[in-house]
């Protein structure tokens, strides 16, 4: 199969057909994926998809069976070296040297980098600060808390200023101040030109983070695109409505049963009513028009990225569809 080589569309990762099997496990079966020059794709998926299979194939960890995966322009299998010092990777569990500081991790990686004394200590000083660990940077991380071990991989991902940067649930068992301060980070390296590709089980951080989405379930994509594509492909588009006065709630979902529309109450004095379309919207509009029924608020909401995933998810884990597609 044949990789993209239009050098008008640059995909900083392309995927084709990527497959690792570990005896009966489908690990990866047959994965397509391209994430774009200086965007955030988020992956997605329940515990053992195959999300950090995938970040240890592309970042040449493991090798893959069959498929092609290109990296930075550069091949997985036939350029690793290459591709290695085109990323950063930050693995879903610590992989600093214990013995050494905070600083030491990072100036020595810096130095491994190619950057000079002066810069490998000045880039490290830097990462230090923006993740708040100027204060332990002399002690030996083995001394650090859970967050701050993450802290230090995550800074030490970023050193070399990565092309192409992977994060393997960057912030779990951080707290939300540093989770924040993560976020913020990873932005920044966006914004300096890297292209990153983030696993995470938090739709907010999908949310905050990504511009596109793959959701991965067993080994397979079964969903990809831009975060509001597949909020609009899976679930419907609601409206919310806040009756001016309460007591007229019952009135007012009367009205629209009336017009062929249910509403539901939601137990804080509002109702919703599917909308997915202009045509829907329209007729709540008729219906309560000229009902006398005053309307304090009314507001309309796509599903949460929580409601997209479960209803994808699900829908693949159904009982019938139990057995793997042959
Ligand atoms: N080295 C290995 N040997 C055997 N099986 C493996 C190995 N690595 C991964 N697997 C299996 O491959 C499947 C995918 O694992 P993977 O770690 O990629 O999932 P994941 O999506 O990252 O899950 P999680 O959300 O729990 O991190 C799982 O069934 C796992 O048990
Ligand atoms: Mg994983």
């Amino acid at each position: 199969m044949e990789l993209r080589t239009n050098p008008k569309v640059t995909a900083a990762v392309q995927v084709r057909g990527l497959t690792k099997h570990y005896g009966e496990t489908r690990a990866l079966d047959g994965v397509d994926l391209d994430v774009a020059e200086g965007t955030v794709m988020g992956v997605l998926g329940p515990n053992g998809a195959g999300k950090t299979t995938l970040v240890r194939i592309l970042s040449t960890l493991v090798r893959p069976d069959a498929g092609h995966a290109v990296v930075a322009g550069c091949d997985v299998e036939r350029q690793p070296y290459r591709l290695r010092r085109a990323i950063g990777l930050t693995g879903q569990y610590a992989s600093v040297d214990e013995l050494l500081s905070g600083y030491e991790n990072l100036y020595l990686i810096g130095r491994l980098l190619d950057l000079n004394a002066k810069g490998a200590r000045r880039r490290a000083e830097e990462l230090l600060e923006r993740f708040s660990l100027t204060d332990a940077a002399h002690r030996p991380s083995k001394t650090y808390s859970g967050g701050m071990r993450r802290r230090l991989d995550l800074a030490a991902s970023m050193i070399g200023r990565p092309r192409v940067l992977f994060l393997d649930e960057p912030t779990t068992g951080l707290d939300p101040r540093t989770r924040n301060e993560v976020w913020a980070e990873v932005r920044r390296m966006v914004d300096e030109g890297s292209t990153v590709l983030l696993t995470t089980q938090y739709m907010e951080e999908a949310e905050q983070l990504a511009s596109d989405l793959t959701v991965f379930d067993r080994g397979t994509v079964i969903a990809t695109g831009s975060v509001e594509s597949l909020k609009r492909q899976v679930g419907q588009q609601t409206l919310t409505i806040r009756p001016a006065r309460a007591e007229e709630l019952d009135a007012m979902i009367r009205r629209l049963a009336d017009h062929g529309l249910a509403a539901v109450p939601d137990g804080e004095g509002r109702l919703t009513v599917p909308a997915g379309d202009e045509a829907q919207l329209t007729a709540v509009v008729d219906a309560l028009g000229g009902s006398g029924l005053g309307i304090a608020a009314l507001e309309t909401r796509l599903p949460s990225l929580d409601e997209v995933f479960l209803a994808i998810t699900g829908a693949q884990s159904a009982p019938s569809s139990l057995e793997p597609a042959a």
